[in-house]
């Protein structure tokens, strides 16, 4: 054990942590007590993984993360089921997705042991801010990062490997169905591109969209392709799914432009579980103007659903609320996440 990792047991004899309002959570930074940090410096192997109290870390100005955006990160949550377990949802396919970007990126990874375990870690020492049953989940968010200095450009010698963690409720408050717009000059991957996988670099060249959609009265942005500009791709969070008849659709992955989202992924299963049909395929923007239903999923944003689009000057609007497909998937992901539904699929870790 690194001499940082000294925990506090005494919060073992409380519950919660102190001043949070659980009832109140969304999706902003609540500082937590301990962050875990596992370092690689020969290239290759990852060790001395120790837990620290949250804090700053220091990089040197020059580290390749700052200067050439060389980073992944994942999201994943813990939740408490009723009757006080703590609980993981699919870790591995988290640790997966970080090996696969980290090629993409010239990194090294932890191991799927290592990511894993590292996780488990991070949320014992932090249990007090699991938030309550049906108050949301400890959101864990693994870092991993070129954190040796470099001026000219190539891959970094020494790579960081952190979590840290933060309560969270609902990304978008309430879950209220979004309204959004359909971004039709400004793009988020490109095939042979990075969006596929994690990286830190494909997210804040969202924002500018996001704020002239947001300045509309839009809640967010929906992004097209890049080659052709026709078909639909990606949320700036979270993947996207279109219901018509007893078709429900998902943009593919096989152009490496769309993030393969482990909630993605569980909604597909249980989708077909349900009887549905399910293409993962390129979709028109006219397909999704002709949907009856569409809807989001994300780790964030879990399974949230879409109440209108607007594309150039067209706006459709699409069922939502308790009888839409959405609710019922909603329902059955969460109900295995909290343990009120059998989990027939060994998706869930207990810890
Ligand atoms: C997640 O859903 O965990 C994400 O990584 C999306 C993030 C941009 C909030």
């Amino acid at each position: 054990m690194a001499p940082s990792e000294t925990i506090n047991h005494s919060h073992d004899c409380e519950k919660y942590a102190d001043g949070v309002d659980w009832d109140e959570l969304g999706f902003g930074l609540i500082r937590t007590d301990y962050m875990y940090t596992m370092k690689c410096t020969d290239g290759e192997n990852f060790s001395h993984g120790h837990l620290s109290p949250f804090g700053n870390i220091e990089l040197c100005p020059s580290a390749g993360i700052l200067n050439y955006g060389q980073g992944l990160f994942e999201g994943l949550k813990a939740i408490r089921t009723e009757d006080s377990r703590i609980m993981l949802f699919r870790p591995k396919e988290n640790a997966l997705r970080m090996k696969m970007g980290a090629e993409r990126m010239c990194m090294p990874s932890p191991s799927v042991e290592q990511f894993v375990d590292a996780v488990k870690r991070t949320v014992l020492a932090n249990k007090r801010w699991v938030p309550p049953p049906r108050k949301g989940g400890l959101y864990l968010r693994p870092l991993l990062m070129g954190s040796g200095s470099n001026l000219g450009l190539g891959p970094a010698r020494e790579y960081t490997f952190l979590i840290f963690a933060s309560p969270t409720g609902n990304y978008h408050k309430g879950r209220a169905a979004l309204n959004l717009y359909v971004e039709h000059k400004i793009h988020r991957a490109t095939p042979g591109g990075t969006g596929g996988v994690k990286s830190v670099t494909n997210y804040s060249p969202v924002y500018q969209s996001q704020k002239e959609a947001r300045g509309k009265g839009f809640s967010d942005v929906l992004f097209l392709d890049s080659v052709t500009g026709k078909n639909i791709e990606e949320i700036s969070a979270a993947n996207i799914f279109i219901l018509k008849g007893n078709v429900i659709s998902t943009p593919t992955l096989i152009y490496g432009t769309i993030l393969a989202g482990v909630t993605r992924k569980s909604i597909i299963d249980i989708a077909l579980d349900f009887g549905y049909q399910v293409e993962e395929r390129m979709i028109p923007v006219e397909d999704l103007l002709e949907a009856e239903e569409a809807f989001c999923t994300g780790t964030a944003v879990v399974v949230n659903p879409i109440g209108a689009v607007t594309y150039r000057d067209k706006r459709v609007e699409y069922k939502t609320g308790e009888g839409a497909l959405c609710q019922k998937l909603y329902e059955t992901l969460t109900g295995i996440q909290t343990g009120r539904l059998e989990d027939k699929k060994g998706w869930t870790l207990e810890i």
